[in-house]
């Protein structure tokens, strides 16, 4: 039945030569593990798209509304919080997986003629793809998006002569606000989606004029034996004619099988974070609370870091100079390494620059995590009575920073306002006596449980 149903879909849709140009792309020195980063991109770029749709179904995009709508995804809405996830976790997962791609690319010298138009759209979409990162992080509207998002608008604005004119545009106007949120949604998800997916086109439609890269050259190591033989030019007589590695194989099977099983695996890893670690909202964007510091993701932390080390009249070389320079050189890598050669060990000095920003990046990463972590050293009174909260189960009517019900007050700063811990004894033990007329149940806490929970009360303070 299937095969008859095929053949007539075929007969009117031709399907097969479809199928030969999709599936029968010669792979040069064979399939690999190592080439499935672009492939597994795309994918995670797919699930994005998926879950942003399931998202924007309950998302307002308006500073009164973009808050609650979210915390609505995550309590209310059926499979809200793992969609969210999924989400969230995808974007990280994107950055990694790119980065890796791009990597593999540099190691083999794959931006090398005749791909360096490749390279160059290559590096436009990692553009995009920070693009996305950086207008979603605004979208929640709470204290972290709000304040990240503060932050990133005034580095633009740093910029020499554009940045007077592009801050303003970027906000739609003076003051972040309703107009930068609509703003920043429309981009996150019309704008940017649609330049991304075109992108993705042409990136994959120069992949199929010039040819993927393949191995070193002699690294016909990698023979498959009994693949068809298939000797290729580069294109056009351009002048590049590499000498490439005899064997190649086809795409399908063994690359598609290959391709496919990362993606599952991508999918698996995705799927357990978005369960299992939860990633919590901030307290409700307040643009008055001016003492606020955001946290940015932690892909953009190393360079969290870089800016803390700049100030005074060095400022402009960490919020514009070097990123400039950065990605200007990475746009024109390609012409800026004029060596011929792809293997690596005839590749010192790539090797060198390419080690030596991975050692700054992730040492600055370490740096920045170290001090994130390393800060809040939790008094152990104050973790014993964060468990009794959880444990009498305070969290159903009283919200701490974006987590719990709304029946009683907001807990999140009640050691400002309530600085005295003999009160919060008292009120423990009997709410009525402090608070008259209110239904907050007594509960039946031992002493030390009381000491510890006051103590917890008093430790939700705005500056610890
Ligand atoms: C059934 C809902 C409910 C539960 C459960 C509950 N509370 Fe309350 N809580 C309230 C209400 C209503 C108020 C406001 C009236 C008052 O001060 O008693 C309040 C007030 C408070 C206040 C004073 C806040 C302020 O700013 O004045 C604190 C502190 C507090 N609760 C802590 C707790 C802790 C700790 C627990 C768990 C052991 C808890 N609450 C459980 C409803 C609840």
């Amino acid at each position: 039945m299937a095969s008859r149903i095929y053949a007539w879909l075929d007969s009117r849709l031709k399907l097969k030569s479809v199928e030969r140009t999709l599936l029968d792309e010669p792979i040069p020195g064979g399939a690999s593990w190592i080439y499935v980063f672009g492939s597994a991109t795309l994918f995670l770029f797919l699930l994005q798209a998926v879950t942003g749709m399931f998202l924007a179904i309950y998302y307002a995009p308006t500073p009164d509304h973009a808050y609650d709508s979210i915390r609505f995804i995550e309590t209310e809405v059926l499979f809200g919080a793992f969609v969210r996830g999924l989400h969230h976790w995808g974007a990280s997962g994107m950055v990694v997986v790119i980065g890796l791609h791009m990597l593999q690319v540099f190691l083999y010298g794959a931006y090398k003629p005749p791909r360096e138009l490749l390279w160059m759209v290559g590096v436009v979409l990692f553009l995009i793809v920070l693009s996305f990162a950086f207008t979603g992080y605004l979208l929640p509207w709470d204290q972290n998006a709000y304040w990240a998002t503060q932050v990133g608008i005034n580095m633009v604005g740093t910029v020499p002569v554009v940045g007077d004119l592009l801050a303003p545009v970027l906000r739609g106007g003076e003051m972040l606000g309703a107009l930068t949120l609509s703003r920043f949604f429309a981009v996150h998800v019309l704008f940017l989606p649609a330049l991304l997916a075109t992108l993705v086109m042409v990136h994959l439609f120069i992949l199929r004029r010039v040819g993927p890269a393949g191995p070193w050259r002699g690294g016909s190591e990698r023979r498959k034996s009994g693949e068809t033989a298939s000797q290729r030019e580069g294109p056009g007589g351009s002048g590049f004619v590499e000498r490439r590695v005899r064997e190649s194989e086809t795409f399908y099977p063994r690359q598609v099988f290959m391709d496919a099983v990362v993606m599952l695996g991508i999918f698996a890893v995705v799927a357990v974070l978005a369960l299992t670690v939860h990633f919590p909202l901030a307290d409700k964007a307040n643009p008055s609370d001016t003492t606020f510091v955001p946290v940015p993701e932690w892909y953009f932390l190393f360079y969290y870091q870089l800016l803390k080390y700049v100030h005074g009249p060095l400022e402009p070389v960490a919020t514009w100079i070097l990123p400039a320079l950065f990605f200007l050189g990475l746009l024109f890598w390609p012409f800026l390494d004029r060596n011929p050669v792809r293997h690596l060990a005839a590749r010192p000095v790539a090797l060198v620059a390419g080690a030596v920003f991975l050692v700054i990046v992730f040492g600055l990463l370490g740096i920045s995590l170290r001090d994130l972590y390393a800060v809040p050293r939790i008094d152990p009174a104050v973790a014993r009575g964060k468990t009794v909260f959880a444990q009498f189960g305070c969290a159903g009517c009283h919200r701490v920073h974006g987590e719990g019900g709304a029946v009683g007050p907001d807990l999140s700063y009640v050691g400002d306002t309530r600085p005295e811990r003999e009160w919060h004894l008292r009120h423990f033990r009997d709410p009525q006596s402090v608070s008259p007329g209110s239904f907050m149940p007594k509960f039946p806490l031992t002493d030390r449980q009381l000491n510890d929970l006051a103590g917890y009360m008093l430790s939700l303070k705005r500056t610890p």
